[in-house]
């Protein structure tokens, strides 16, 4: 099998992760795990990291009263123990302040200036600081940005330098319709197609006058536009950790709000440095508070926190993850989470674990350690064409199947009844498809599977306190 390399965004640290950023780098960390165990550790290559320059960090620096250096090294670190807690498993955790980063954006963009893609031009237009872009009037809605309807725009005429992105419209058609790049699930492939065809225009790839940032090589009065600088982070990743052979990217997870970064502008800027294009691109939707996108800049935030605290760690990656169909906004609240865990985990997989255990303990019944060679297939499938969300639902709804088999057989009566040996026969059922299935949850739920596991391969099996006590 080829190296498999797999990316989150990286996270503007003008704020701490909330369960929106955790959900896009906790989807990766599934995908991660999942071929990690598939082909071995060192198949896969999981990198994650923070952007760091720009007006938006600018300005969240001076708000604080403090240097964007310090405000980075501060959040940053935020970042990373929050992905600690969440048992995030990245290979690499990339900052675009790192020095050898900035070497590499140089080189690239010399590279593309070479290849003829750059020349300067007036940039004139409107600009929004909470998603740094340059925004068309067709982007508007009531004149303001949709995604900070809060803030103002700001009206931009600069000499800045120019990437020429029309020329690459017919090439990103082609890999885009063949699915040579293929954008998951494919409605956001028919968005970006039905936007690509209306034309591309070139855009600017400079600042005039920000000093937070990395200097366009060949002219220093210009920072290099921080959406180049932070997409080249996928490639300089790799180049810092001498991991060039896991290129191009298996896989981007994404924002709907960066699809078009990443669909259009990501593949072209390669193109122009005749790198290979990224072959897959899963972008997932919003999750929302009372319809409204949860964001720092409204203020209506759930931190991960919050979760791992309230349901413990694997049930908080259970809950984020299954909060919504990938693809599509989800609503989310506390309240909605409680019965998610309530209904799923402490009932669900969590009272059947608990009670499969007790009554094997109590009759002291064995069961012998048998191999296991077969697959589910159907599992596998899903996760392999990024249905991460279903694969997680379908291995659930296995487990469930499991405790209604419990619900019905009532081996507890058996036993009363003294009839031990269908009482054996149908604990036997549910352990080994226990043992057999436990696995599948390990990239979703890895500490909960690893218990189960080793609790349940043994020929005696023991009670166990309850993993996902019922929240009242
Ligand atoms: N810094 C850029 C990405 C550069 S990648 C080369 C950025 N950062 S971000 O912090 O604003 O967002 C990072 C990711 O978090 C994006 O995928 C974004 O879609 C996701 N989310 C932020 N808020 C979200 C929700 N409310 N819901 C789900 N995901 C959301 O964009």
């Amino acid at each position: 099998m080829k190296n498999i390399f797999i990316t989150t965004p990286i996270y503007y640290i003008n704020d701490e992760p909330h369960i929106g950023s955790s959900y896009t780098t906790l989807n990766a960390d599934v995908l991660s795990r999942y071929f990690r165990q598939k082909y071995g550790n060192d198949k896969t290559f999981f990198l994650t990291g923070t952007d760091e320059h720009g007006l938006k960090i600018k300005q969240s620096a001076d708000e604080k009263n403090i240097t964007p250096q310090e405000l980075t090294d501060k959040v940053s670190s935020e970042f990373k123990s929050t992905w600690k807690k969440l048992n995030i498993s990245n290979d690499y955790f990339i900052r675009t302040t790192d020095t050898n980063h900035k070497k590499i954006v140089s080189d690239l963009l010399n590279k593309i200036k070479e290849n003829g893609f750059i020349y300067e031009d007036v940039y004139e237009g409107l600009y929004c600081v909470g998603c740094e872009k340059f925004l068309m009037e067709d982007d508007l809605v009531d004149g303001k940005c949709p995604l900070h309807p809060n803030k103002e725009l700001t009206q931009y005429k600069e000499k800045n330098w120019f990437f020429k992105l029309s020329v690459f419209q017919k090439q990103l058609i082609e890999i885009i319709e063949k699915d040579e790049y293929k954008i998951y699930p494919v409605h956001k492939k028919n968005e970006v197609l039905s936007k690509l065809k209306k034309g591309l225009t070139d855009i600017s790839i400079s600042r005039n006058g920000l000093d937070w940032g990395i200097p366009v090589p060949w002219d220093n009065s210009q920072t290099i536009y921080v959406w180049v600088d932070a997409l080249i982070n996928y490639y300089s990743a790799l180049k810092i950790n001498k991991k060039e052979d896991f290129w191009p990217a298996f896989a981007h997870l994404v924002g709907k709000d960066i699809l078009w970064f990443h669909g259009i502008i990501w593949p072209a800027l390669l193109l122009a440095a005749n790198l290979p294009h990224p072959k897959n691109l899963l972008c997932h939707g919003f999750f929302t508070i009372n319809g409204q996108k949860m964001s720092k800049s409204l203020g209506n935030v759930i931190r991960p926190i919050e979760l791992v605290e309230r349901y413990g760690l694997d049930a908080a990656r259970f809950l984020i993850l299954s909060a919504t169909q990938f693809g599509e906004d989800g609503d989310v609240s506390i309240e909605k989470f409680d019965v998610a865990f309530n209904a799923k985990l402490a009932n669900g997989i969590g009272n059947l674990i608990s009670r499969v255990a007790r009554l094997s303990s109590n009759e002291n019944f064995s069961f012998p350690i048998l191999e296991n060679n077969k697959k589910d297939e159907e599992f596998e499938k899903y996760l392999e064409s990024f249905e991460i969300d279903k694969a997680l639902l379908y291995m659930f709804e296995k487990f469930e199947k499991l405790n209604n088999i419990l619900d019905t057989k009532k081996p507890w009566e058996l036993i009363k009844n003294n009839n031990l040996q269908d009482s054996h026969k149908c604990l036997s059922e549910l352990v080994y498809e226990i043992r057999n299935n436990i696995d599948y949850l390990y990239p979703f739920m890895p500490e909960f599977s690893e218990k189960v596991k080793e609790h349940f391969n043994k020929e005696k099996i023991e009670a166990i306190t309850p993993l996902f006590p019922r929240i009242k």
